[in-house]
């Protein structure tokens, strides 16, 4: 082992080829003796290596690695088993061609209820990557397909590796490896994914903090049980209110709440850049009236991100919706009002926040009978299937009626959820010491219009780890202590984890350029760099706000970051209907 470990140190010199390091038993030879990594046992026999030429890399899910150039990689798996428990995961890596490595090691972030199945998504920045099958065979199963052994039963091995361990274990074999193959003890870590990908990201901080050097973590998917449940809201608030709007009567409103506040950020671009001068100053029944027509369409549902692929494609129903034509009613505004107020129990005590004013209404959307000719409920299997099998514990793929379900419902089914997996999905520990002391760089972004994670579940976070970690701090000192490790941005219009067809606003397109000048040459942003991409203003450079500063358009070609304390209350909530803390 020794021998083979200096053959593979001097393989790997800088003139060192693919195939001259890409075989089988320098991988094995790289790999950590058992007893290095505590709890983790490595099947030398089951290495494979081999290159691959020419491979165009797609990242990870929803991250922004995708270049449309091609590489040259090694393709690595690697079995092992958990300390005397008999299990198998393997793990996948790609190794760039030793004349692109650049010392780094990157994990994509996957979405919905999968992990990322792709390790080359680091190859763009010369960084060797890995991808893992949560010994839950993840690559072909989605975690929902394997969370319940039978009615009643969890799968707790597959929850916690969901949640954070397999990606943990992931990284530290991922990095012994980098070192041992390329000869080089020099590394930076980073971690870069959107929705549940950024859940995964702040799993990694939480749990894993001293691996990472940067994480980039968009709209994340934590605080599991409130947001799972929180897809169910819609739908209940409908059957509470008892009206069931036609589709075409909330784009309308949505479309009008945008067009009247747009202007309120100070330039008329079509974009909502201050959703909360929005929710302070703008009056929804005063769409009331308003004319709305839609023509006739079929229309393939691809669902809007946090829904898990597989299903999306074997379900991606056709449905038929006929010609819309009325006027905005009060039913229908007093629909989306609640709706943007979120989730209260019966004592008015508020559960959870919502999406911002502005956002699409995509869980309010309904579903046509051509037998009644009348629109009627839809339960989005985002949040219904989140019921039947994490908290009815019930082998089902949604709720199929919400006959009884009440707001205190909703509250009942968050609160189970939070409490069962409090350790494992819902990933909102505020302390995140140990990140921040080995030197972890953060930056959080979300879309302020996204329709899918509400932006106020971001900034709650955000609020709970400055509380947590400087409880005796100043606003101002707490924020200048934060900004040296952990920036959030919010996205002007954007929605979940892109751009927003109804509001052509920025988007960040080089989050890793900016988060490796930051770890690797010491430049700490202050802004966050984001392109307009369509409409009016397509191309655009806007340098973003860092919260809790707030956009303001002086004109129409430049906007200052403003303080607003009226707008930060507007983003803060307490939930009051819990006992335990949210954090
Ligand atoms: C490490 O432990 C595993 C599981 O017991 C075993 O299969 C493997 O051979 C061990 N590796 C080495 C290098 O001894
Ligand atoms: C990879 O692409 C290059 C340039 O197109 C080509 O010269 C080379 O033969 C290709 N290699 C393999 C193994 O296909
Ligand atoms: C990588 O290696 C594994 C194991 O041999 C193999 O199944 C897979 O197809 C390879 N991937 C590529 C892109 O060649
Ligand atoms: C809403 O606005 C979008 C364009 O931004 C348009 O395509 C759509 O037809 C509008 N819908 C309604 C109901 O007004
Ligand atoms: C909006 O206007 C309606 C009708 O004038 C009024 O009843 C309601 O209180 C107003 N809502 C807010 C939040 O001001
Ligand atoms: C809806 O209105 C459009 C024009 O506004 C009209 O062409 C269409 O026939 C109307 N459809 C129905 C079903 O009334
Ligand atoms: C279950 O979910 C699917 C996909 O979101 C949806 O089309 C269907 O209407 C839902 N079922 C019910 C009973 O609402
Ligand atoms: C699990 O429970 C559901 C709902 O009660 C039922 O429809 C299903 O048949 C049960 N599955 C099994 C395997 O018993
Ligand atoms: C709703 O609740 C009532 C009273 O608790 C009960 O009698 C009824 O059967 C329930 N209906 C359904 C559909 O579960
Ligand atoms: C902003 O991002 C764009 C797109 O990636 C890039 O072309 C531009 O150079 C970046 N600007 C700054 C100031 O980083
Ligand atoms: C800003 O642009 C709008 C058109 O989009 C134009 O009407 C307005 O005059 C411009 N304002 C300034 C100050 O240039």
């Amino acid at each position: 082992m020794r021998y083979s470990r200096a053959v593979a140190v001097l393989a790997a010199g800088a003139n060192a080829s693919l195939t001259d390091v890409c075989t089988k038993s320098n991988v094995q030879s790289a790999l950590p003796a058992n007893g290095t990594l505590l709890g983790i046992s490595l099947i030398p026999s089951a290495v494979t290596a081999g290159t691959v030429y020419n491979a165009s890399t797609g990242g990870g899910m929803m991250s922004s690695s995708s270049d449309g150039e091609t590489y040259n990689y090694c393709n690595v798996t690697v079995t092992y088993t958990h300390t005397g428990k008999g299990d198998k995961v393997v793990v996948k890596y790609a190794f760039p061609e030793p004349a692109d490595y650049k010392n780094r090691f990157y994990v994509a972030g996957g979405g919905g209820f999968s992990l990322s199945s792709d390790a080359t998504g680091g190859l763009p920045y010369g960084a060797a990557g890995g991808a893992t099958d949560a010994g839950y065979d993840a690559f072909s199963n989605s975690y929902d397909d394997v969370v319940l052994y039978g009615n009643g039963s969890i799968n707790w091995d597959a929850t916690y590796m969901f949640a954070y361990q397999a990606l943990g274990e992931m990284t530290q074999i991922g990095k012994h490896l980098s070192k041992g193959f390329y000869g080089s003890d020099k590394l930076y870590t980073y971690y870069e994914g959107c929705s549940d990908g950024g859940r995964e990201g702040m799993s990694q901080v939480q749990r894993w903090g001293e691996e990472y050097d940067g994480v980039i973590a968009g709209a994340p998917a934590f605080r599991f049980a409130q947001q799972q449940v929180h897809h169910v809201y819609s739908s209940a608030v409908e059957k509470t209110l008892d009206y069931y709007p036609p589709p075409c009567e909330l784009k309308k409103i949505v479309n009008a709440t945008i067009a009247a506040c747009d202007p309120l950020d100070g330039r008329t671009d079509g974009v909502v850049s201050r959703t909360d001068l929005c929710m302070l100053n703008f009056n929804l029944t005063s769409i009331i009236g308003a004319p709305y027509s839609c023509a006739a369409e079929t229309s393939t549902s691809l669902g809007f991100g946090f829904s898990q692929r597989k299903r999306q494609a074997a379900g991606s129903s056709t449905s038929y919706q006929p010609a819309q034509n009325g006027t905005v009613s009060a039913q229908g505004v007093a629909v989306a009002q609640a709706i943007y107020d979120g989730l209260h129990n019966s004592q008015g005590d508020r559960a959870y926040l919502s999406w911002q004013i502005a956002s699409e209404l995509s869980d309010a959307t309904t579903e046509y009978n051509s037998d009644t000719g009348k629109w009627e409920l839809s339960i989005p299997s985002t949040g219904g299937e989140y019921v039947t099998k994490f908290v009815q514990l019930l082998d089902l793929d949604n709720l199929s009626d919400l006959n009884n379900v009440t707001y205190d419902t909703l509250v009942d089914w968050m609160n189970t959820g939070f409490i069962r997996y409090l350790d494992s999905l819902q990933t909102t520990l505020p302390d995140l010491t140990p990140f921040q002391q080995a030197g972890g760089k953060l930056l959080h972004y979300h879309g302020e219009s996204d329709p899918s994670i509400p932006a106020a579940s971001s900034v709650h976070y955000w609020q709970a780890v400055r509380s947590a970690m400087y409880p005796d701090s100043s606003d101002e000192e707490a924020l200048a202590a934060l900004q040296d490790w952990y920036q959030f941005y919010l996205v002007p219009g954007a929605a979940h984890c892109g751009s927003n067809s109804l509001q052509p606003g920025p988007y960040p397109q080089n989050n890793m350029d900016v988060m490796i000048d930051w770890v690797e040459n010491g430049v700490r942003p202050s802004r966050l760099n984001a392109t307009v991409s369509s409409g009016d203003y397509a191309g655009e450079t806007q340098m973003l706000c860092q919260w809790p500063k707030r956009p303001l358009w002086r004109g129409n070609s430049s906007f200052a970051c403003v303080d607003d304390e009226k707008s930060i209350d507007s983003w803060t909530y307490e939930f009051n209907a819990f006992k335990m803390p949210v954090y």
